[in-house]
């Protein structure tokens, strides 16, 4: 490809609306999010049929209002990416058959984006990070270690094998009472505790597959700890003292987790690829800050690097799809994803397989 490209990315897969226009040379035009949390919150999760019909009354405002911040037409574009799994299905297809929409009309290239390879290349549109790393995705639907090799190539090292991490924060939240979701609350709530030792022994907090000769992860036992220890606690409110130090001790628990986890996985790789190879981290709990310095750390005893997009970019968002799209188009060319078929479950090793 010589001249610069300019893709239209769109983003539908849970909770937030979103459109982005993004350059082959990394320029993020415009990236609009829209958060649907109002409408969820009172039901302290996202309801599908809830997700579906506020994607329908906003992608279209959105996607023009990313055209105008970007100062770019439909004419102008080079191509449109639109996430087409995994994620809830009614959200899903009106993304992609919206995508699908604008670039038969306009004659463009139609890339079919598979959510979690968005948040893979994500650190590639901020940082210049080769392949292969290794990288670990924390969201609020997906846990998992993969060996990044190259534009799709993606292989599962471990995952969660049951709750995911945003989900044991988010679930961890709504016992504490706190706002939807918990994943940044809980994490405020750990800041202001000023005595940490106390907190950590006033709520010990078990930390599942610590030491275990595989990769993979698993939360509920975790959850099941938090919901324990507030039940073991006087009937009534729990006092914001409490919440805080589980809050503290629950943090502590995952990035000890996350480092060992991490650590099994980095050597790994260094046996496999003969090389120290960077830490990536994506998805919305790599926005938490305690947890890329325990992480930053970790690649440090490694003699390797951390690697995180800025918050704007962990969270869901569509410019990590058009960029997506961009890396596939610069890799093999243009594609005509124009018979995908929406996918509510697609494991990222599975890019290129018709039949999951
Ligand atoms: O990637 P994302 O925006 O959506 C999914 O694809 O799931 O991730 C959302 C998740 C939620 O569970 C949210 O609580 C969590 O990311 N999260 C955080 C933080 N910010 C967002 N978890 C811990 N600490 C944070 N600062
Ligand atoms: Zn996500």
């Amino acid at each position: 490809m010589s001249k610069q490209s300019v893709f239209l990315g769109i983003e539908t897969s849970c909770d937030e609306t979103a459109a982005a226009i993004v350059t082959s040379s990394k320029d993020i035009l415009s990236n609009k999010v829209l958060s649907q949390i109002q409408a969820h919150e009172l039901y302290g999760g996202v309801v599908p049929e809830i997700a579906a019909r506020e994607h329908l009354d906003h992608i279209d405002s959105i996607i023009l209002a990313a055209l105008d911040e970007a100062d770019v037409t439909l004419s102008d574009l080079d191509g449109v990416a639109a996430t087409s799994g995994p994620g809830l299905i009614g959200g899903v297809m009106i993304g992609m058959m919206t995508g699908k929409a604008l670039a038969a009309s306009h004659k463009l290239p139609f890339f079919a984006i598979n959510h979690l390879e968005g948040h893979a290349l994500s650190a590639r549109l901020c940082e210049d990070i080769s392949f292969p790393f290794l990288l670990l995705l924390v969201s609020g639907g997906h846990t998992a270690l993969l060996d990044v090799s190259g534009v799709g190539r993606y292989h599962t090292l471990g995952q969660t094998l049951d709750d995911a991490l945003g989900e044991l924060f988010d679930k961890s939240g709504k016992m504490m009472g706190l706002p939807f979701p918990g994943g940044p609350e809980v994490e405020k709530m750990a800041q202001i505790v000023k005595n940490n030792d106390q907190a950590l022994s006033s709520c010990p907090l078990p930390r599942p597959m610590k030491g275990r000769k595989n990769m993979d992860f698993s939360f509920s036992g975790l959850k099941t700890a938090v919901k324990n220890h507030i039940d073991a606690l006087p009937p009534g409110d729990l006092k914001r003292e409490d919440i805080q130090n589980l809050c503290y001790s629950l943090q502590e628990s995952v990035a000890d987790i996350l480092i060992d986890r991490c650590q099994r996985a980095l050597c790994f790789m260094k046996d496999k690829y003969n090389k120290d190879v960077p830490l990536v981290i994506a998805g919305g709990v790599a926005a938490n800050q305690r947890l890329r310095q325990a992480l930053s750390n970790l690649a440090n005893d490694h003699h390797t690097s951390m690697i995180a997009p800025p918050g704007y970019l962990c969270s869901d968002n569509a410019a990590m799809i058009a960029w997506a799209g961009l890396e596939h188009m610069m890799h093999d060319g243009p594609r005509h994803d124009f018979s995908f078929m929406a996918r509510p479950r697609w494991p990222l090793d599975q890019l290129f397989s018709k039949d999951c």
